[in-house]
């Protein structure tokens, strides 16, 4: 994740899916990392149910605050190039909205 927006170019009528969990190693689109979000929080729960971890608290926050993030998914009207969020704050996701002034 960088706090500053993507400079995209894209591709009238194409579909595109934005990252919104941050996982993505392919920011700022979807790669299909949010779906190891939920089998890591579950792994992670099931050892501080077992071994009662609370040093694992900070991470566990992140992971439920994230799992249930889903790609925002969106199709250019015409080709454009168009600026892209990349801070996940934005008030218009996908687009950046300015809020990473404020990170
Ligand atoms: S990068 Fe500008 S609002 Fe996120």
């Amino acid at each position: 994740m960088k706090n500053k927006p993507h400079l995209v170019k894209l591709k009238k009528d194409k579909n595109y899916a934005w990252c919104e969990c941050s996982e993505s190693k392919n920011q700022p689109f979807c790669d299909g990392s949010h779906s190891k979000l939920k089998q890591k929080f579950d792994t992670i729960v099931d050892a501080l149910v077992e071994k009662n971890l609370i040093s694992n608290a900070f991470e566990l926050q992140r992971l439920i605050e994230q799992s249930d993030k889903n790609p925002v998914l969106f199709k250019a009207e015409k080709d454009v190039e168009v600026s892209l969020c990349g801070c996940k704050k934005s008030d218009n996701v996908p687009f950046c909205s300015g809020e990473h002034v404020n990170i």
